[in-house]
């Protein structure tokens, strides 16, 4: 099942008749074009977000999330959580599976590598946090809310198996993110469409930026 992204299988006949006509009518066309208007209502919609950007990837995704919240405060660092993974680009390619006895003490983790082709300089750009230990984590984030530009999460981690949010794990970061002008950002590639609205949506806490893909087009790269 492409770890989640086929929500409706394999070559559903919906599917195959709308990739038909895409490759009749042109598959790349430099910029967005009267289709991707259409597709760019119906997220609005369903998501209940103010903009769309479209990309190829959710790792592109995740990449241009991360640069928004830094470029919009002016700050450098992500916190991120051990055991999320948003997408195999350098910048968050820290503490995704790192193995017991490396990620150093469980309420305040160390950056770990995913692998030696990552620099080290990549660790300094990022703040690891446990999930789902609201107090641990507001701790990080009081210590360093001045160099921390936005917060990236999987709100419910398809990649450590479906770890549901403790109650008020995400309220609390979404407080923490207002009163310290830090991004929050909801890492929805695989999630987003298991549930009518995402997860923001289902725990009814608004993200600033949410990423979507994968499943949303049936596995395929959809604008
Ligand atoms: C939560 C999450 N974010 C981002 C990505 C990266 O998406 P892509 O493989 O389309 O770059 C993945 C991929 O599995 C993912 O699970």
């Amino acid at each position: 099942m492409a770890f989640g992204a086929l929500t409706i299988g394999h070559s559903h006949p919906k599917l195959l008749n709308g990739l038909k006509e895409r490759l009749e009518s042109g598959t790349i066309l430099g910029f967005e074009y009267e289709g991707s208007l259409a597709l760019a209502k119906l997220v609005v919609k369903i998501y209940g977000i103010d903009m769309v950007r479209f990309s190829s990837t959710g790792g592109e995704a995740t990449q241009a999330a991360v640069r928004i919240a830094r470029g919009f405060t002016g700050k450098k660092k992500i916190l991120k959580f051990e055991g999320c993974y948003h997408g195999s680009h350098d910048t968050l390619l820290v503490s995704i599976k790192p193995s017991i006895g490396k990620g150093g003490y469980y309420k305040h983790p160390v950056p770990v590598l995913a692998g030696p082709g990552v620099t080290p300089s990549t660790a300094e750009d990022v703040i690891i946090g446990p999930f789902n230990d609201t107090e641990a984590v507001t701790k990080i984030i009081e210590k360093n809310y001045n160099e921390i530009a936005g917060i990236i999460l999987e709100p419910v981690p398809m990649n450590m198996g479906l770890v549901p949010p403790k109650k008020g794990f995400l309220e609390t970061l979404r407080k923490l993110s207002d009163e310290y002008n830090i991004v929050l950002i909801f890492d929805e590639i695989k999630m987003g469409s298991k549930l009518y609205g995402g997860v923001s949506e289902y725990y009814k806490i608004k993200p600033d930026l949410m990423t979507l893909g994968k499943a949303i087009a049936g596995g395929i790269p959809c604008r």
